[in-house]
């Protein structure tokens, strides 16, 4: 430990903490012109401390975690004065970082007494000896999965309702490419030689195991609209599949709860191979057994870390607190960033009111423009359909008052280890998941929200089978939600505003207008003339200006269009003010505002459905007569091109 509170001194001057955030106006480059690219003048002196990059910050949102990140760091870490928690045990031996294989070995052996592996005589057979159902569940108790995957998700259809999705394995760590395989092989003989078997043996064995899974990987199926498939009784699955014990093993991971009556979606492709590769008695019962043995240790990451800096060790064990002890983590987040437990629980009740207010003034504003619109023309039923969706969407918050754990008399007294810390977490975790997916087996039912997202996260999600739009608590804080800022409408319009209404438009992009108020696909989609006209609007954001245009067009629809609502209902609420000459300023300072959500870069090798930070900046702008106009930018330089997209 103590060469810890030695680098928290060079790393955390505990004074700088607070004051980097809401002074945005350093990020501007006042020396680019504005008319050439407006990101570079909005963000081009943006940067992140060293101290927060080490602790993942490259552009504003990642920054935003970063800070919380310190926080919570600095907190654990300065110790002293506080007793322990759970939240704070867990966090130090995870940071000691010392783990032991036995630890996982005790616990698989303790649910499955006979792993051949750890039978001194092991040798290679094949019979049909090993209990294949009882070490899957067993795995599966603790979060790792076996030769499938099981994961309780929102319904099929609608998201009332969990059920459970048997699918192939993820095979992340066995990976594509010649190098990753490679580097699995060699990870997996270092487990080997962990328990104790010689090099020569691990070797061989390890390289049998990847193959094992090079044979499990080419049995799945290519199908990815799983999603789209109705839910079945495990019963009628398990007939279907008698060799893989599936009743089995459900009764062995649910115990007293365990009901044949479940609701499952099934990769039945992947599973009616695995089960013809059983059928032909072609696993060999020592290597699969102990490829499933090795899940363990695998899953939780044992040994793979070793080489990893203070930083990413500390990421790292946020993120499994994060995941493990949500609840907890979240109240102790409010707490440090609010100075008490009722200060935050306060700001969590005057916020929920402030978003829910400013939701609303969007969505009025929205409402104007569907009525508007020359879309639905003569499609008034289906104009009626957007305005009874709009209408329905809704906004899903964190708890107001999430619960702190008591304190606990320090972990470590009790004899508990990180590795045991560990595993007892996530088997809570898994039984609440099961409880989820087990309290609601007939509909109707009142699921409890899913609060997936905590105060490490910051992104802004919309859950199309929901229509609802899912904040998380990391992006409630400043500079996004200052307590008294002089021009708060301006700051968040611009900010946590269009983030909302970016989201909104998703459920109006080219995927949202597939599904209803109630998020299900909609029996009877829009007439022909509607798509038509909805579609020569949505054909500009695939002009020249967009690259990668077809794969990021509903990103560009929901940046353009949900900055365009931000704006428009930004301007009405000036003119309720009456502000009259500063009005041209604002607009400047607004357009600064909303680009300044995107300073710094995104990390490297993400790509995908987004455009760069740059891009988004520029071509949404560039959208907007309003910003030409206010920053005087000639007509064909870069943010005042010729075309100008907007749907709505
Ligand atoms: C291996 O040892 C176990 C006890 O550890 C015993 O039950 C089993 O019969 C032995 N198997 C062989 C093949 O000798
Ligand atoms: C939009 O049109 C509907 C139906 O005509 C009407 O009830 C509603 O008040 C209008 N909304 C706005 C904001 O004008
Ligand atoms: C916003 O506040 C800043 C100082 O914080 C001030 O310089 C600026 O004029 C204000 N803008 C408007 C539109 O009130
Ligand atoms: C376009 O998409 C590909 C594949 O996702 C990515 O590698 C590339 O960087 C993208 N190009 C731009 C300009 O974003």
């Amino acid at each position: 430990m103590s060469h810890i509170a030695y680098w928290l001194l060079l790393l955390l001057p505990p004074l700088l903490l607070l004051q980097a955030v809401g002074c945005n106006d350093d990020a501007l480059d006042a020396s680019k012109a504005p008319c050439d690219n407006f990101h570079e003048h909005a963000c081009g002196n943006w940067h992140a401390a060293h101290s927060l990059r080490a602790l993942g910050a490259h552009d504003m949102r990642s920054k935003l975690s970063a800070l919380s990140r310190q926080q919570l760091v600095q907190h654990f870490e300065a110790g002293g004065n506080e007793p322990a928690t759970q939240l704070s045990s867990f966090y130090s031996s995870c940071l000691g970082g010392r783990q032991s294989l036995p630890s996982y070995m005790r616990a698989l052996q303790q649910r499955h007494a006979h792993w051949p592996l750890l039978s001194a005589n092991a040798t290679t057979t094949s019979g049909a000896n090993f209990d294949w159902a009882a070490a899957q569940a067993a795995l599966r108790q603790f979060g790792a999965n076996g030769l499938w995957r099981l994961l309780v998700q929102p319904n099929w259809q609608a998201a009332e309702q969990r059920i459970f999705y048997l699918l192939a394995p993820s095979f992340e760590q066995l990976g594509l490419g010649e190098m990753s395989e490679f580097l699995h092989e060699r990870y997996l003989k270092y487990l080997l030689l962990e328990l104790k078997l010689r090099v020569r043996r691990a070797a061989a064995l390890a390289a049998q195991l990847v193959q094992f899974e090079q044979r499990l990987r080419a049995l799945q199926s290519q199908s990815q609209s799983l999603v789209l498939h109705a839910p079945q009784q495990l019963q009628q699955l398990a007939a279907q599949l008698p060799q893989l014990q599936l009743l089995r093993y459900f009764e062995l991971l649910l115990g007293a709860r365990y009901t044949p009556q479940l609701l499952v979606v099934a990769d039945i492709k992947y599973l009616e191979q695995l089960q013809q590769l059983f059928a032909a008695q072609q696993v060999d019962e020592l290597i699969g057994s102990s490829w499933l043995l090795l899940q363990l240790p695998t899953h939780f990451e044992l040994l793979r870390h070793e080489e990893s800096t203070l930083a990413e060790q500390r990421v790292q064990c946020l993120r499994l607190l994060q995941q493990l002890l949500p609840q907890p983590l979240a109240a102790l987040h409010l707490r440090l960033l609010h100075g008490s437990a009722a200060a935050g629980a306060q700001f969590m009740q005057r916020t929920q009111q402030r978003l829910q207010t400013l939701f609303d003034s969007l969505k009025l504003q929205f409402e104007r423009l569907l009525n508007a619109t020359q879309i639905f023309k003569q499609d008034a039923d289906t104009q009626l359909l957007a305005l009874e969706k709009l209408r329905a969407m809704r906004l899903l918050l964190p708890p107001a008052l999430p619960t702190e754990l008591p304190t606990v008399k320090a972990a470590a007294a009790a004899g508990l280890g990180y590795d045991e810390q560990l595993l007892q977490l996530s088997q809570s975790q898994a039984q609440q998941q099961f409880g989820l997916a087990l309290d609601c087996l007939q509909l109707p039912c009142e699921a409890p929200p899913d609060h997936a997202l905590g105060p490490l996260d910051v992104n802004v999600y919309y859950r199309l089978k929901q229509n609802a739009i899912e904040l998380p608590l990391g992006l409630l804080r400043a500079p996004l939600l200052d307590a008294e800022s002089q021009n708060q409408t301006l700051r968040l319009l611009a900010g946590l505003g269009y983030m909302l209404a970016h989201e909104l438009l998703h459920g109006f992009d080219y995927d949202g207008i597939n599904y209803d108020a109630k998020g299900r696909i909609m029996d009877a989609s829009w007439p022909p003339r509607a798509i038509i006209r909805f579609g020569l609007r949505a054909n500009c954001y695939l002009g020249e200006r967009y690259s990668n245009a077809t794969l990021t067009i509903n990103e560009n629809i929901a940046d353009s269009e949900g900055l365009r609502l931000a704006f428009d209902t930004y301007q009405q609420q000036q003119q309720l003010l009456g502000s009259g000459s500063g009005a041209a300023l604002a607009t400047r300072e607004f357009f600064v505002a909303f680009a300044q959500n995107w300073c710094g870069q995104q990390p490297a090798g993400a790509s995908g459905q987004h455009a760069s930070h740059k891009e988004r900046v520029n071509n949404v702008l560039g959208n907007f007569p309003e910003f030409a106009e206010a920053f005087e930018c000639k007509p064909g330089s870069l943010m005042h091109p010729s075309q100008q997209c907007r749907i709505w």
